[in-house]
């Protein structure tokens, strides 16, 4: 990526920058640190395939804890977890989650049989089960959301992520499932009305981190190209959608 051009660079406007670079660097982590960051951004997985095994001692609330300290539009941690208890209630969600994987595999244009093979959670195996949701009384928070009110989702992903992120780095695999009927997540965990479940995390033990995302081994999708996703100052010309593998 080119940089933008030093239009500052005389002699006072070069020592400015000088200075904000020393200040950058002041505050620059170690580069060890740095690259840590680095590589569990790369190393980050959606994980369906749970060992036996619970997580250790205090990591679920660290977990959270990561989840909570995510950015927020206009601050307003949108962001609330339901931690799954009872066999009954997670046998209960995988049977919601089940039923969408169906109505998906039969709205699929081709591939469904395929579909079907894939393994879509891990519920029923997982150590850990959480309902993330979004909070009732969101229409109230208008900073930042005025013309986006989706980014009360958007923040809770970002809180997602964060614990993707620090479960990764602690060895336990995470897997996002978003195959449900909202409301059929909201009847079983009486919600309240206005709260709107996005995410059911499945989380524990894992045998393997794969170094490649499933989806693109079992040929569903593959990276794009940097050059597909980054333009610069306008929407290159003709550049469309990512394909669907189906
Ligand atoms: C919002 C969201 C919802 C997702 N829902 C599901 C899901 O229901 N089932 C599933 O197997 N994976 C789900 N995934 C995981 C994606 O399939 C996965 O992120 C993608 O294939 C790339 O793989 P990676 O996360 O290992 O890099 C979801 C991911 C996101 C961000």
């Amino acid at each position: 990526m080119e940089r933008a051009p030093a239009d500052d660079a005389g002699s006072a406007g070069g020592r400015s920058i000088d200075r904000r670079c020393r200040v950058l660097s002041e505050h620059r982590y170690p580069s060890a640190d740095v690259a840590a960051i680095e590589r569990v951004i790369r190393e980050r997985r959606d994980i369906r395939q749970f060992s036996a095994g619970q997580l250790p001692e205090g990591l679920l609330g660290r977990l959270v804890e990561a989840a909570h300290r995510a950015p927020s539009v206009g601050y307003m941690q949108p962001w609330r977890f339901v931690r799954i208890a009872t066999s009954s209630n997670r046998e209960a969600l995988w049977r919601i989650v089940d039923q969408e994987r169906m109505a998906t595999a039969a709205s699929l244009p081709t591939r469904a049989a395929e579909f079907l093979k894939l393994k879509i959670d891990g519920i029923r195996e997982a150590a850990e089960v959480l309902v993330v949701a979004l909070m009732p009384g969101r229409e109230a928070h208008i900073f930042g959301r005025r013309t986006l009110p989706e980014m009360d989702l958007a923040s809770t992903a970002c809180a997602i992520q964060n614990m993707w992120l620090l479960a990764r780095a602690e060895g336990v695999g995470l897997g996002w499932v978003s195959f449900f009927d909202p409301e059929a997540v909201a009847s079983l965990l009486e919600m309240p009305p206005g709260s709107h479940p996005v995410a059911i995390l499945c989380l524990g033990p894992v045998a393997e981190f794969p170094p490649v995302p499933v989806l693109e081994t079992q040929g569903w999708g593959s990276r794009l190209p940097l050059d597909e996703v980054l333009f610069e100052d306008r929407w290159r010309a003709g550049a469309g959608g990512t394909p669907t593998a189906y």
